[in-house]
């Protein structure tokens, strides 16, 4: 079926063009989070094969290559033509993964056409991700996953420190940029608030993981990677009721 042609919000999402920052270089010695998800990905795609599958705002590609994987054709879109160049190198050896240069809000592509839409670190630069979520329930089949990561604001250790100023972690978006990235918006959100405006996009939640619940500084000083991986393991759906860590993980169901 043809794109539907409504009228669409496209923000400007060029941050990552700044030729001063490299998006690649932020991953040196983050590799406890990749493993952490890339770990996430395999359980929620574990025994599924789609024909196409989107990696929203998918960067340089880091995970469009792990997706070939559960895929026969994967689309790299990506609004930074910085992230694209990069993303030119990196997947040199994987020509199933075709890039495009486009907006979450825009996709460019026919109505339930694609099986598979993963976003991951994306909605902390959309305090509202509604029309985005709209456009991705446009594009995937009834039936279609959407796999989701965003950054938890409602974690573990925040609902402790908002517990003891006798506050409760706020149901909307929390500014969380620094003085460095002020142009940039840079939001952690709430799981229910993001949850129920899927629900209302049309998605219903499959499966929820916590994602990265050993990665604060602290504990990288005491314990290996290996031994955080491990630990990793058992605690993703363990902790996954609690929305524990300071990433969430879901598997979505297109309605
Ligand atoms: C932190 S990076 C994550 C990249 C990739 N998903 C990953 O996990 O490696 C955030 C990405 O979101 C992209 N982005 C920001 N705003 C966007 C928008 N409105 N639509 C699509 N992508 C967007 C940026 O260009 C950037 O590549």
């Amino acid at each position: 079926m043809a794109e539907t042609k409504t009228k669409k919000v496209v923000r400007k999402a060029d941050q990552y063009d700044d030729p001063k920052y490299n998006y690649q270089d932020y991953w040196a010695g983050r590799e406890y989070e990749h493993a952490a998800e890339t770990m996430a990905l395999k359980r929620l795609l574990k025994g599924q094969h789609f024909n196409h599958a989107v990696d929203v705002g998918g960067g340089y590609g880091r995970l469009s290559k792990f997706l070939t994987a559960f895929a026969d054709k994967v689309t790299l879109a990506e609004p930074s033509q910085q992230q694209l160049d990069i993303a030119k190198i990196y997947l040199k050896d994987t020509p199933e993964v075709e890039q495009k240069l486009l907006q979450a809000a825009n996709l460019k592509m026919d109505d339930g056409s694609i099986d598979l839409v993963l976003v991951v670190r994306v909605l902390h630069h959309l305090p509202d991700p509604s029309p985005e979520f709209a456009e991705i329930a446009r594009i995937l089949k009834p039936g279609g996953t959407f796999i989701l990561e965003f950054a938890n604001d409602a974690h573990f250790l925040n609902r402790i420190r908002y517990g003891i100023k006798g506050k409760r972690v706020p149901k909307k978006p929390v500014d969380i940029s620094t003085k460095k990235d002020a142009k940039i918006a840079f939001v952690n959100h709430h799981p229910k608030t993001i949850i129920e405006m899927l629900g209302r996009a049309g998605f219903e939640v499959e499966t929820a993981l916590s994602g990265s619940n050993l990665r604060s500084p602290a504990l990288k000083k005491i314990l290996g990677k290996n031994v955080r991986v491990g630990l990793e393991k058992v605690l993703q759906p363990m902790l996954a009721p609690l929305y524990f860590g300071p990433s969430v993980w879901l598997r979505l169901k297109k309605k």
